[in-house]
């Protein structure tokens, strides 16, 4: 009863939102301007709090670009909220390389093709399906980033004692945020991960124990995609809140998500 609990603490302490099915809208991203009166004094405006949320909503993974270049105080703006990320023990392990020579471009291109041709050997039964996929846009974007995790890692324990993969956390965080940051600014952003790492590292002359996590096509589009280009693709599709969201042990509570849900006024207006 976790989500129940929380909305009827909000009722009490606000003395608003009463049978809204706040909850649940706030699960399911969309409207809140519903809780208006309810706003907490750190609250960003309503405007302010639709904004974060759509671009939440609408950031989309792209592989199609337009050639015309992206402003380079945009792209640093980006990339400084990147490094606004959070970060375990506040290591900052992201580091961002630009390439702007094209024969570098051109190779990480023809690297990323050969581990496309190697995934989908490895695909098995979906091979034939997942080659006709577009999973890059790396000539066609504006710019390209490496993002890379910092070499000597090992040095920063904190936080990472038992999980020293809470760097690449910490590293996603940041490409999120360049990400969210891009969509609000009408600038598409592609994560490509298909590639050797090895290889992508001594492309770009980084240093033994850096790992290179993403090359980032960077680019205006002629128009975000209005879905996942995989799901679009019927390559797969989003989870329901009751398949993702447990009480107390793994696998339970799936009716009482499903029963805020089913409450949210919101339900019927988002896309299926
Ligand atoms: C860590 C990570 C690596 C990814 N690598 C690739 C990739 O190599 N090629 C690709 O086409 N998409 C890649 N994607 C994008 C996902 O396919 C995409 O996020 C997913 O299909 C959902 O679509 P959306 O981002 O538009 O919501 C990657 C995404 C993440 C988070």
């Amino acid at each position: 009863m976790f989500f129940v609990e929380s909305s009827v603490m909000r009722d009490d302490q606000n003395n608003a939102c009463h049978g809204t099915g706040k909850v649940a809208d706030i699960a399911n991203i969309a409207d809140l301007s519903l809780c208006h009166d309810a706003a907490s004094s750190h609250q960003y405006s309503d405007s302010e709090i639709q904004g974060v949320y759509r671009a939440i909503r609408e950031r989309r993974d792209m592989r199609h670009f337009q050639t015309r270049p992206v402003d380079p105080q945009q792209l640093l703006r980006f990339i400084e909220a990147a490094h606004q990320a959070p970060s375990v023990g506040y290591m900052q392990p992201w580091r961002f390389i630009r390439i702007v020579n094209k024969e570098l471009r051109q190779r990480l291109y023809e690297h990323v093709n050969e581990e496309r041709i190697l995934t989908s050997e490895a695909l098995g039964k979906r091979s034939d399906e997942f080659m006709q996929l577009k999973v890059e846009g790396i000539l066609s974007c504006a710019e390209v980033l490496v993002v890379g995790l910092v070499d000597k890692r090992e040095n920063y324990i904190f936080g990472r004692r038992t999980m020293p993969e809470m760097d690449l956390a910490s590293a996603s965080c940041a490409i999120q945020n360049f990400w969210l940051a891009a969509r609000a600014e009408g600038v598409g952003v592609g994560w490509v991960s298909m590639f050797d790492p090895a290889q992508i590292r001594s492309l770009c002359n980084m240093p033994e124990g850096s790992q290179p996590i993403a090359l980032l096509c960077v680019g205006h589009v002629e128009a975000f995609y209005p879905a996942p280009m995989l799901e679009m693709e019927g390559w797969d599709k989003r989870r329901l809140l009751s398949d993702i969201v447990f009480e107390d042990s793994w696998g339970n509570g799936k009716e009482s998500v499903n029963d805020i849900v089913g409450k949210s006024r919101l339900k019927s207006e988002l896309p299926e």
